[in-house]
């Protein structure tokens, strides 16, 4: 008998300890959270942003979560961070980003900066991602390195499978939408959220457009010889129009264009023409913006030129004829921009005032990782 009251008793005593103990805390399960994203554009006009993918917190932190995940890769060895990176305005110091398999593609890496500025709003030309244009959303682009070869080499399938083990994936896709669904849509829509709030407007070149610094006088001739129009009378004593492409606060105007890399015969990549099937638009190529363009080296589609000065060389004595030369470089083909020594100095002085720490540095967009 001794046995069996000792197990009910030591039962009892259990049972009491059991009900007396408060429940160790379970994690809440993580809930849809649609508090908005407030993106902050300080000076720039607000974006025209895509009304069927709202902002959210859940939702950009989900993006930075995706923009830094090597599992994206066939090999889960590289992310979208690893060809983008931030200290470079988002692109890669290599000529060709390398691929998974070793492999290069035939395009430089692009910088990733004020996106939300670019998107297309249904115009005939201009507008839209990647250096031919191809993509009219980020929503459409951002999968495309996913799936492409020479890139990351994935099946939007596979990246699924391996995102689904992960618990902290599982919770995050349900904080940032709706349905929770772990889905291809969910992965692009959550992208395009974090490129979006990548906006670099906080260079000295802004503060001096907002009063605050005062530039100095190189870095004032230079930005005189960026904005003021060439005149090929006067080539000497007559401005550099870089402006006249690289407009607006993204010093860029959106458009695709030619500005005197190849002659015809030696184009070997067609650009924008391979979009919209015109041979009007051979070797087009969307104009980049000159934001943190110090620190983006090399330079072009496809990094021919491995840094600013011979970009400049480029502009002032290099560009060539072709059947689609923007009609405005035919300047610098016909006559030069007549560059001194000191013309070149004020000009970098001035490309220097578009560099962006506060960008470059923001923790915001780092590894959550
Ligand atoms: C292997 C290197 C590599 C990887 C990985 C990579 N990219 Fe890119 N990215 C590039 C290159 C090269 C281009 C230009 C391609 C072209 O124009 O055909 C580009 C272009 C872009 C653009 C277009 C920018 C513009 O102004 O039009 C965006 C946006 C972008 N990438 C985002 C991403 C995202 C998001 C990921 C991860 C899902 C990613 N990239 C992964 C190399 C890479
Ligand atoms: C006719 C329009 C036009 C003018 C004028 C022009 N650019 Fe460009 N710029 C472009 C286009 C288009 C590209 C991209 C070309 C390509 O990659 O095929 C480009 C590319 C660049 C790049 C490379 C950026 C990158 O991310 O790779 C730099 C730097 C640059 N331009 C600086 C200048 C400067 C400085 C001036 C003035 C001396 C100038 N540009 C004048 C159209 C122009």
């Amino acid at each position: 008998m001794m046995p069996r009251i000792a197990t009910a008793f030591s039962l009892a005593v259990v049972l009491m300890w059991t009900a007396c103990t408060p429940e160790p805390p379970q994690p809440l399960p993580a809930e849809y959270d649609p508090t908005p994203y407030e993106l902050e554009v300080g000076h720039f006009p607000p974006p025209v942003l895509p009304m069927d993918n709202p902002m959210t917190e859940a939702g950009v932190q989900l993006g930075r979560m995706l923009f830094h995940e090597k599992k994206l890769s066939g090999d889960n060895t590289q992310a979208c961070a690893d060809c983008h990176l931030q200290s470079r305005n988002f692109s890669d110091p290599a000529v060709f980003s390398v691929g998974i398999a070793g492999q290069e593609g035939s395009r430089h890496s692009m910088v990733l900066s004020n996106l939300a500025w670019h998107v297309h709003h249904g115009e005939s030309h201009g507008h839209g991602f990647f250096w031919d244009g191809r993509a009219a959303s980020l929503r459409d682009q951002v999968l495309d390195p996913i799936e492409d070869a020479l890139e990351m080499d994935e099946s939007l399938e596979d990246v699924m499978a391996k995102l689904a083990e992960d618990p902290e994936y599982v919770d995050q896709f349900r904080r940032a939408f709706e349905s929770g669904a772990m889905s291809e849509d969910h992965i692009a829509r959550a992208l395009e959220q974090f490129l979006f709030t990548m906006v670099s407007n906080q260079s000295r070149y802004d503060q001096w457009l907002l009063g605050e610094v005062e530039f100095t006088e190189s870095e004032e001739r230079g930005r005189v010889l960026f904005f003021d129009e060439f005149d090929p009378f006067n080539p000497e004593a007559s401005g550099a129009d870089c402006a006249h492409c690289h407009s607006g606060l993204d010093f860029s105007s959106h458009q695709f264009g030619n500005n005197g890399l190849d002659a015809d015969a030696d184009m070997a990549d067609i650009g924008y023409m391979g979009v919209t099937g015109e041979e009007g638009d051979l070797g087009k190529f969307k104009t980049p913006s000159l934001r943190n363009v110090m620190v983006s080296a090399p330079y072009m589609h496809d990094g021919r030129f491995a840094d600013i000065d011979e970009v400049i060389d480029h502009y002032d004595h290099g560009a060539l004829s072709s059947s689609t030369l923007d009609p405005m470089m035919q300047y610098n083909v016909d006559y030069g921009l007549g560059l001194t020594d000191q013309d070149r100095a004020d000009l970098i002085a001035f490309l220097h005032t578009l560099t962006d720490v506060a960008f470059l540095e923001n923790p915001a967009f780092s590894n959550p990782h």
